[in-house]
C-alpha cells in the first residue's frame, strides 16, 4: 500500500496519513525517503513512539548520531531532549551545522506539548536559493560562512539563569568551528540550498559588519512566510525533515508552559560547494577533524 501524502503548502511540508512509522514495509519506507527529499518536512499524527521505537525508525535512514556536546537522554542511544526548562530552540537554524558532516535527517516527536503555542516552523532553503535574483545567487555561490556552537545567543527570559548557564556551558564544553559554503549541492537531489541559521558567526573573509548585512539579506529569503510551513504539535506527533535543505524554529509563544520534544539525528555527508569544494573543520583539534560520522567507529566520540 502506498503512502497517503497530503502537501501542506506548495513549497514545503506534507502530512502523511494512515501509517504507523513502526510498521512501514521496505517499499513504504523507500517512498517515505523520497517524500522527505521532495517535501523536505513530513508530519505524522498519533504515532506515540517510545525512545527505542524512535531510534529504531531513525536508523532506517542511516547511522544514528548523537549531539557532540549534550549528553543523550539516560538509557537511550541517541535521544536528544529539547526541554523548555533549559533551552527553547527559538531562533532559525539547521541542526548541528557547527560540525563538518552535520546530520542529514532529523526526527522529532512531540512528548509534552503546551495547550497553546510552541509550533515549529520549517523553511525551504533550496527554494530560497532558487528564487534569489541571479546577481545574489552568484554572490551566494562564492561565499563561505563560519559556523560555531559558541554562537550569539540570548536566553529567553522564561528560563532561569542557572539552567541557561548550565546548558550553555555544556553546549560549548568543546568549541566547534566549521567553514561551510553558503550554497551546498544536495548529495541526493543535486538541488542547491542556502546553508545558514543561528550557528553562523560570520562570512569568511568579510568584516562582521558586512557579514551581518549580507547574511540578513540571504536569511530573509529563507524565512519569508511564503517559503515556510508551520506545524501545530499534538502529543504523539512526529516530524521528519531534510536537515540539508531546511531551517526550523520553535516559536516561543507558550509562556511558562512546559514543552518537551525529543530528537534523533542521522549522520550526514560533508557539504560540497557549487565548485566541488568540501566544508572544512577548523576546531576543536586536528584529530577531531576526522568526520563526525567516523569518530564513533574509531572510538573517538564521547560517550555522551
Ligand atoms: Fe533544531
Amino acid at each position: 500500500m502506498s503512502l497517503n501524502i497530503q502537501p501542506v503548502t506548495a513549497r514545503i511540508g506534507a502530512v502523511v496519513e494512515g501509517v504507523r512509522l513502526t510498521d512501514l514495509s521496505d517499499a513504504q519506507f523507500a517512498e517515505l525517503q523520497q517524500a522527505v527529499l521532495k517535501y523536505k518536512a513530513l508530519f505524522f499524527r498519533d504515532q506515540h513512539l517510545s525512545d527505542a521505537e524512535q531510534e529504531a525508525f531513525t536508523q532506517r535512514f542511516g547511522e544514528l548520531v548523537v549531539h557532540p556536546t549534550i549528553p543523550t537522554v539516560e538509557h537511550t542511544q541517541g535521544i536528544f531532549d529539547v526541554d523548555s526548562e533549559r533551552s527553547r530552540a527559538n531562533s532559525w537554524h539547521s541542526d548541528i551545522t557547527f560540525v563538518v558532516d552535520y546530520p542529514k535527517i532529523s526526527v522529532l516527536r512531540g512528548e509534552v506539548i503546551p495547550a497553546f503555542g510552541g509550533d515549529t516552523v520549517f523553511a525551504n532553503a533550496a527554494t530560497a536559493y532558487q528564487d534569489l535574483p541571479e546577481p545574489l545567487r552568484n554572490l551566494a555561490d562564492s561565499l563561505w560562512a563560519l559556523h560555531t556552537n559558541d554562537y550569539d545567543y540570548a536566553a529567553p527570559k522564561q528560563i532561569e539563569a542557572v539552567a541557561t548557564n548550565r546548558f550553555r556551558n555544556e553546549f560549548t564544553s568543546t568549541v566547534y568551528e566549521t567553514e561551510h559554503p553558503l550554497v551546498r549541492v544536495h548529495p541526493e537531489t543535486g538541488e542547491k540550498a542556502l546553508v545558514l541559521g543561528h550557528f553562523v558567526q560570520r562570512l569568511v573573509g568579510l568584516s562582521s559588519h558586512d557579514s551581518q548585512q549580507l547574511l540578513r539579506i540571504f536569511q530573509q529569503h529563507v524565512v519569508s512566510l511564503e517559503n515556510t510551513v508551520r506545524w501545530r504539535w499534538r502529543q504523539g506527533d512526529v516530524a521528519i525533515w531534510d536537515n540539508r535543505a531546511t531551517q526550523h524554529v520553535a516559536v516561543d509563544d507558550y509562556g511558562d508552559a512546559r514543552r518537551i520534544v525529543r530528537r534523533t539525528t542521522v549522520a550526514g555527508e560533508i557539504p560540497v560547494s557549487v565548485n566541488g569544494e568540501s566544508s572544512r573543520a577548523l576546531k576543536p583539534s586536528p584529530e577531531s577533524r576526522i568526520p563526525h560520522s567516523e569518530q564513533a567507529k574509531l572510538g573517538l566520540k564521547k560517550a555522551s
